[in-house]
């Protein structure tokens, strides 16, 4: 099974799969809005420490384990622990993956029809006030958004059935340069507005009396999810790497993508709140920062309905869409391997089960805008339930097994071997590495989960 299995044809094509899976919602709706409320640079500078401590060390591993064992996640964790009680960590990381893809698809599909809208420019003489009600009539349709999802599952489907390379990386090499070409577009556009420096400097400016412990503890999160860590998205694409992909060169590249890019996501949408003078405190954060606040702020930047809003508008909302999109791919991936591999499944109709199951939770977890609000459970609807779940119990739980199974249970020489890329790759950062995952990452990660889950809550009163 292993020998059939196809590689990434080139490095670059490998750097640019990983980024495509790490840049996604998190670098645009959260990172920007995080960071210029909790300190600027200082954030700035916490995260880039959280990245070095904690990302990289689990990257690198990710890396390890899925290019050592050529396997699916769940492969991968299998043959490492010989079968023992290890290999639980692998089905959680696939687990992990299908479930988050059920709800990220359906802000996917958003991004779809906010594309849509910018282009037919229906933003023009909205009164601010109006932008919540339209994004609230749209997702609360029984129908649309739904159509949306469909169309979105079916193009990463349509990815994923293409193979490796002429699928994924393919793929990833064109989007990920138009990735990051809009993303300038759009920073030298915004940048040229007036009263654009107080956006940077509110993006930027160091604050350090901000910076506390739900900061700190919060960067971490943020770097974890960006970074696509925790479950089995890095570890199933690098099955595909080449036994000469440098491992840590590799993951410095994509943690060093996915924080430009995050950073210059805050150039694009903070220059424009302050040039319509809108409290950047008001914007809010995640969908209602994407769906409700930017369109309005960027209408009203670029001019009621002129071309130029159009375009800006247009561009922004299609960026997102390609950032969903690679993440999803990646996501869509490590269940669509682990089905062909494990049950022998021929690729197409692997993925079709996935496609399937996809569409099913994912429509339910859409409707729970619309016809399904009622169904509440632990206090939230379906969406906010995958949401929560994977993002506070999940993706924690996987990150602190996979930095214990590295640091504690993996075989030291093999580590270093796969690393070194068997002694041609001199190491000297090998002990920290290993220091991080046996004590920093599980402790920091253990903080973070306990947070999450509100255990501090009473300290921070
Ligand atoms: N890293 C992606 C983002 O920033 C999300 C993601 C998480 C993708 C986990 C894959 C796996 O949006």
């Amino acid at each position: 099974m292993e020998n059939n299995r196809e590689n990434f044809g080139s490095k670059l094509g490998a750097i640019l799969a990983a980024a495509g899976s790490a840049v996604g919602l998190g670098n645009v709706w959260r990172f920007p809005i995080e960071t210029g409320q909790n300190g600027g640079a200082a954030f700035i500078i916490i995260y880039i420490v959280c990245i070095l401590m904690l990302g990289l060390p689990i990257m690198i591993s990710e890396f390890l384990i899925g290019r050592h064992t050529h396997s699916n996640t769940a492969g991968a964790y299998r043959i490492l622990s010989n079968g023992g009680r290890w290999k639980w960590v692998g089905r959680l990381g696939v687990f992990c993956g299908w479930f988050i893809l059920c709800y990220y698809s359906v802000v996917g599909a958003w991004t779809m029809h906010y594309t849509y809208l910018s282009l037919t420019n229906a933003f023009s003489d909205i009164p601010a006030t109006q932008y919540g009600e339209i994004f609230s009539a749209f997702t609360s349709d029984p129908w649309i958004p739904t159509l949306w999802l469909a169309a979105f599952i079916l193009i990463a489907h349509y990815v994923i059935t293409r193979g490796v390379q002429s699928g994924i990386e393919k793929f990833s090499k064109l989007m990920m340069p138009t990735l990051f070409i809009i993303t300038i577009v759009l920073v030298v556009c915004s940048v040229m507005l007036p009263g654009a420096s107080q956006g940077i400097e509110f993006l930027l400016r160091p604050d350090w009396s901000k910076v506390n412990s739900t900061v700190i503890l919060g960067a971490m999160g943020q770097a974890f999810f960006s970074l696509s860590l925790g479950m089995g998205c890095l570890c199933t694409y690098a099955s595909y790497f080449e036994p000469s992909t440098p491992l840590a060169k590799t993951a410095v590249h994509v943690s060093v993508i996915d924080t430009l890019i995050a950073i210059m996501a805050g150039f694009i949408i903070f220059p424009s709140v302050f040039n319509i003078g809108m409290d950047p405190n008001e914007v809010g954060a995640g969908a209602s920062l994407t769906f409700i606040s930017l369109p309005n702020v960027f209408n009203q930047s670029f001019g009621n309905g002129t071309f130029l809003a159009i375009i800006f508008s247009t561009l922004f909302y299609f960026l997102l869409f390609v950032a969903a999109l690679t993440s999803a791919i990646s996501l869509h991936e490590v269940a669509t391997a682990y089905i062909t591999e494990e049950f022998k499944f021929s690729r197409r109709r692997g993925a079709t089960l996935i496609t399937v199951s996809l569409l099913v939770l994912g429509t339910v977890c859409s409707l729970s805008f619309g016809p399904l609000a009622d169904v509440q459970i632990f206090g939230r609807n379906i969406f906010s339930l995958f949401d929560d779940f994977s993002g506070m119990v999940l993706l924690p739980l996987g990150g602190m097994l996979i930095s214990i199974f590295a640091g504690w249970i993996l075989d030291r020489q093999l580590y270093r071997d796969e690393i070194s890329n068997r002694g041609d790759i001199p190491t000297p950062y090998f002990k920290v590495l290993i220091f991080s995952l046996r004590y920093i990452a599980p402790l920091a990660i253990g903080l973070v989960f306990l947070d999450q889950l509100g255990a501090f809550d009473i300290l921070k009163k």
